[in-house]
């Protein structure tokens, strides 16, 4: 992967990274693994997280850490926040990537995926943001049991939003209903976490090349490229480098509450 900031941006600090096994989440890790970041890689099947360890050990200063998880389950996410502070001590970003598509209209939408779709990502992100603050960064964290971050430490949740939230898109109520909530949370969140030093901000990208655009097929996606001013598909790479930028306080220290709408010029903010 690719070094797009300073070496070592990220040395000696710690982001879980959700939805690790592939797609924009596993280019996210690689991308802030390769700034020296140790990545807490969080997907549901730890044989793949396995392999993306190895794949990443090739670069990464600091091994990842492997913490298969159930994003919409509460235990599951209590582990993991509570495993990677044993690890490390410290969780200086969270990058809620995890996703899931369950398309079909409205008259035809079973109610159990609505909910599904809703839970990996709603819920999820939700899970996330308040373990990161109730085991870490809450100032009532003493009481846990953890000691305080210094000033100046860099800490950030980025959220995954999508280009749907504000256009809508036929067949993904559920998935456009959560997106539309993750921008609504990432602004809470940032009002709730300012005073402790922790930035917010959510990505609503456009299309993007991974396995879960991949279904639209390739008319689809030529489709897609047509509704962007750039005229092409996103590759999940320059996903991961927004990501990396929005996440070094040399450059976002002073960003907050935002919505990047890393679209190709879908729509114009
Ligand atoms: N690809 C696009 O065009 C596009 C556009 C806009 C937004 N997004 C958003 O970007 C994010 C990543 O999408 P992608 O295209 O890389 O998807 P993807 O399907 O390629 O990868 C999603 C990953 O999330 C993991 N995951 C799903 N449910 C999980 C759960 N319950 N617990 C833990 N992990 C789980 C999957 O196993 C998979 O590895 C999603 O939030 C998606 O909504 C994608």
């Amino acid at each position: 992967m690719e070094r797009v900031l300073r070496e070592g941006a990220f040395t000696g600090e710690t982001h879980i990274v959700t939805g690790a096994g592939q797609g924009i989440g596993n280019r996210v890790a690689a991308a802030l693994a390769a700034h020296g970041a140790c990545v807490a890689l969080v997907d549901l099947d730890e044989g793949r997280l396995r392999e993306v360890q190895s794949e990443l050990a090739g670069f990464a200063a600091t091994e990842p850490l492997v913490v298969p998880a159930n994003v919409t389950d509460e235990e599951d996410v209590k582990g993991v926040v509570a495993a990677v502070l044993e690890a490390t001590g410290c969780i200086n970003g969270v990058v809620n990537v995890a996703g899931i598509t369950r398309d079909a209209r409205i008259a035809k939408k079973s109610y159990d995926d609505f909910k599904a779709v809703v839970a990996v990502h709603l819920h999820g992100t939700f899970l996330f943001t308040r373990e990161a603050a109730a085991q870490h960064w809450h100032p009532l964290f003493k009481a846990n049991g953890n000691q305080p971050l210094d000033d100046g430490v860099n800490r950030y949740i980025v959220n995954f939003s999508s280009v749907s939230a504000r256009d809508g898109n036929i067949g993904q109520v559920d998935y456009t209903a959560a997106k539309g909530a993750i921008e609504a949370v990432t602004r809470t969140t940032a009002r709730e976490f300012a005073g402790y030093g922790v930035r917010v901000n959510a990505i609503a990208p456009g299309p993007v090349r991974t396995p879960m655009l991949a279904a639209i097929g390739d008319e689809g996606m030529a489709a897609m490229a047509r509704t962007t001013l750039v005229g092409r598909i996103a590759e999940p790479e320059e996903m991961a480098n927004t990501i990396c930028a929005i996440a070094d306080p040399k450059l976002f220290g002073y960003t907050t509450g935002q919505i990047f709408h890393a679209n190709g010029g879908m729509y114009r903010a």
